[in-house]
């Protein structure tokens, strides 16, 4: 019998001598090489090699419908044979502002830029040009994009994150500057008490907190109606401006995760879904906050643009997909990955191993913990848990289960039980292997 060539491993031996690593994004990195991709339509995905995948990452939590859906892509294709950029404004982008303003109260401007980073970038400079102040405060090893700013403490660790009642302000990189570390005060997440004191040391100074409502790398826990609300009154009293990073949570709800709460940030960044398949960012709020980029204005407080901002292509394909997302498939895809979150919890039972289920909306995160994590320190794994997680990953991998590499899960509209039962059939699998191979994590011994 001939062995069977992998195409992934030729690719990646090609591309290792062009790329840094192979790769364009460290996201997709893994080895002995990265998958690559032949096509994606609805929640499969193949690969250059003809294996199918049930896609359960979605490029990063960025397509909402799944792949190549049949109205967005003719939607797409009209646009694009009328041209993809031009040095012009277009209807749609009004059109897509309007719809994004009508599903938030406190959305009262908006402008679109092209990525996540972008969007949150541009959130804090604005909030910086409206208050006049250049500190920021975030949570502890949130994650909001390559901001010099916005990552800081993002890859904390033990060795480095220092006392819990005062994080310190750990950079990403190599060469961040001083300054930029100095000019971010880092929160632990949903600790009302520690956070404000940490902010009161800070008072005059901060410009804005910026917050993750369910942060993925904070463990998928939602941030606490308490802690909103004290950093919302915080702020006020501090004539500082709260942010929220919606950038994924904004397929919770149909205002966002933003709209289970009783204060609404003054700013609000989004991405991913939003884009319906292409690249996006957009960031809307308060109205006077806004008026920081307006030309109309005698003075521009933030000059600001981008070449693809708000091209066609991409006003298209969000407004679409946006319209799609409906309060009709939002209640469906929430009430799925709820039915996902119970039956993986009954998997976690019936195996008996150390592991829980935490997230919101069609989002969801398997820790290899025994109680669901509430920081960025608890929900941080060790050498063990690790290893648990690659198990899981590996298996499902092999057994055609596209994950996020935290063992995350972002569902699309375009599921349905039958690819839940798949799913949850593979992680027991993967859960029985844990237990086989690492004893420690049986919790009935
Ligand atoms: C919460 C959050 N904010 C910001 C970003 C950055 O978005 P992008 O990758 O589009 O720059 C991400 C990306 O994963 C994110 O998850």
């Amino acid at each position: 019998m001939t062995e069977q060539i992998n195409q992934s491993e030729i690719l990646f031996e090609r591309a290792k001598k062009v790329l840094p690593g192979g790769i364009s994004r460290n996201t997709i990195f893994k080895l002995p090489h990265p998958d690559y991709v032949e096509k994606g339509e609805g929640c499969i995905v193949t690969d250059i090699n003809g294996k199918e995948y049930i896609d359960f990452a979605n490029n990063m939590a960025s397509l909402i419908h799944g792949h190549a859906h049949p109205v967005i892509t003719r939607a797409i294709i009209e646009q694009v044979s009328k041209g993809t950029a031009f040095t012009m404004a277009s209807e749609v982008e009004i059109e897509f502002a309007e719809l994004l303003c009508s599903r938030v109260p406190g959305f009262e401007k908006i402008r679109f830029v092209n990525s996540g980073t972008e969007a949150v970038m541009a959130m804090i400079k604005s909030a910086r040009a409206f208050t006049g102040k250049a500190k920021i405060a975030k949570v502890e090893g949130a994650y909001h994009g390559a901001y010099d700013y916005a990552e800081v403490s993002q890859t904390a660790n033990p060795n480095n994150w220092g006392d819990e009642d005062k994080p310190n302000s750990v950079p990403v990189a190599v060469g961040t500057p001083e300054k930029a570390l100095d000019d971010v005060i880092v929160i632990p997440y949903n600790n009302t008490k520690k956070a404000l004191e940490i902010l009161n040391q800070h008072q005059g100074e901060i410009a804005a907190v910026l917050l993750d409502p369910v942060s993925h790398r904070v463990g998928m826990v939602a941030a606490e109606d308490e802690f909103v609300e004290a950093l919302y009154k915080w702020t006020r009293e501090q004539q500082a401006l709260l942010l929220f990073d919606e950038v994924i949570t904004f397929r919770v709800g149909f205002g966002g995760a933003q709209q289970r709460y009783k204060v609404s940030p003054d700013l609000t960044a989004m991405g991913k879904m939003i884009g319906g398949g292409f690249p996006v960012g957009a960031f809307a709020g308060r109205s006077d906050v806004m008026s920081v980029l307006d030309p109309l204005q005698p003075k521009v407080l933030l000059p600001h643009s981008g070449t693809f901002s708000a091209n066609p292509v991409t006003m298209v394909a969000g407004l679409t997909a946006m319209k799609l997302f409906d309060h009709k498939a939002i209640e469906k895809i929430n009430l799925l990955a709820l039915k996902t979150k119970v039956l993986i919890s009954h998997s976690i039972e019936k195996v008996g191993i150390k592991a829980c289920v935490t997230g919101e909306g069609a989002m969801l995160r398997v820790h290899f913990k025994s109680q669901a994590p509430t920081n960025y320190r608890q929900s941080f794994l060790n050498e063990d848990e690790a290893k648990a997680l690659k198990i899981v990953l590996t298996h499902a991998n092999e057994q055609g289960i596209m994950l996020i590499n935290t063992c995350s899960m972002m569902l699309s509209t375009v599921m349905t039980i039958n690819e839940i039962e798949k799913l949850v059939q593979v992680l027991e699998q993967g859960f029985e292997l844990v237990a086989k191979q690492l004893p420690s994590f049986k919790r009935y011994r």
